[in-house]
């Protein structure tokens, strides 16, 4: 039997990447394979539908709210004792809308990863979809990565890639693309399971 590895996702809203890493899961068996279990999704808003979803696929759902602290520091540190109480082996961003400080992401460094919906290196930050329509690609996606202090710039584990479709909006691109997230951030994390001793 392989030794337990805990997974925890943070979410900030629809949740749908969580939900799709956590049914892959269950349908591929990943706790018999590779001892791996999503062992809580936490959300830093409390009204996020995805802490529903995440309670109806059978998985603990906690919120922590930004709001009651002082400051980025503060809630940072909240967060990291409530992600350490699962041990986690992987700590999974999943449209997870915060800055994270540097105490943060080094505390996690080599088990944090994250989706960008974007072929990074190109639009880190917000607004992907719409940038990547009005710079003319004729390509968009999404990329998995490992988080590093920089914002949206860790190495990359995993990209897909849709096609910029005439009249396309920020919303039927994004429609298309989360379509591919679905499918690249399961995939991404089986892969880092198998590569973990
Ligand atoms: C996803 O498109 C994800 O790539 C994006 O937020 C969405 C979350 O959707 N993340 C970022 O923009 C991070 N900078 P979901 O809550 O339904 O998974």
């Amino acid at each position: 039997m392989p030794l337990p590895k805990n997974i925890v996702i943070l979410i900030s809203g629809s949740g749908s990447n969580m939900a799709a890493i956590v049914q892959t899961a269950q349908q591929q068996g990943w706790q018999e394979q590779f001892g791996a279990t999503v062992a809580a999704v936490i959300s830093n808003r409390p009204d996020a539908a995805g802490l529903q979803l995440a309670q109806s696929l059978g998985v603990a759902a906690q919120a922590l709210d930004h709001r009651a602290f002082e400051s980025r520091e503060a809630f940072d540190a909240a967060l990291m004792q409530l992600i350490d109480g699962h041990q986690p082996a992987l700590v999974v961003l999943a449209g997870f809308m915060r800055i994270l400080t540097p105490g943060f992401v080094g505390h996690y460094a080599g088990r944090l990863i994250n989706i960008h919906p974007s072929l990074l290196p190109a639009f880190p930050g917000l607004n992907t979809h719409q940038r990547a329509i009005d710079a003319g690609c004729a390509q968009a996606g999404c990329t998995v990565h490992q988080v590093t202090a920089e914002l949206d710039h860790g190495p990359i584990l995993a990209q897909a890639v849709v096609p910029v479709l005439p009249g396309d909006t920020a919303d039927t691109l994004a429609a298309r693309v989360l379509i591919e997230e679905h499918r690249l951030y399961p995939l991404a994390v089986r892969r880092w399971l198998q590569d973990e001793p």
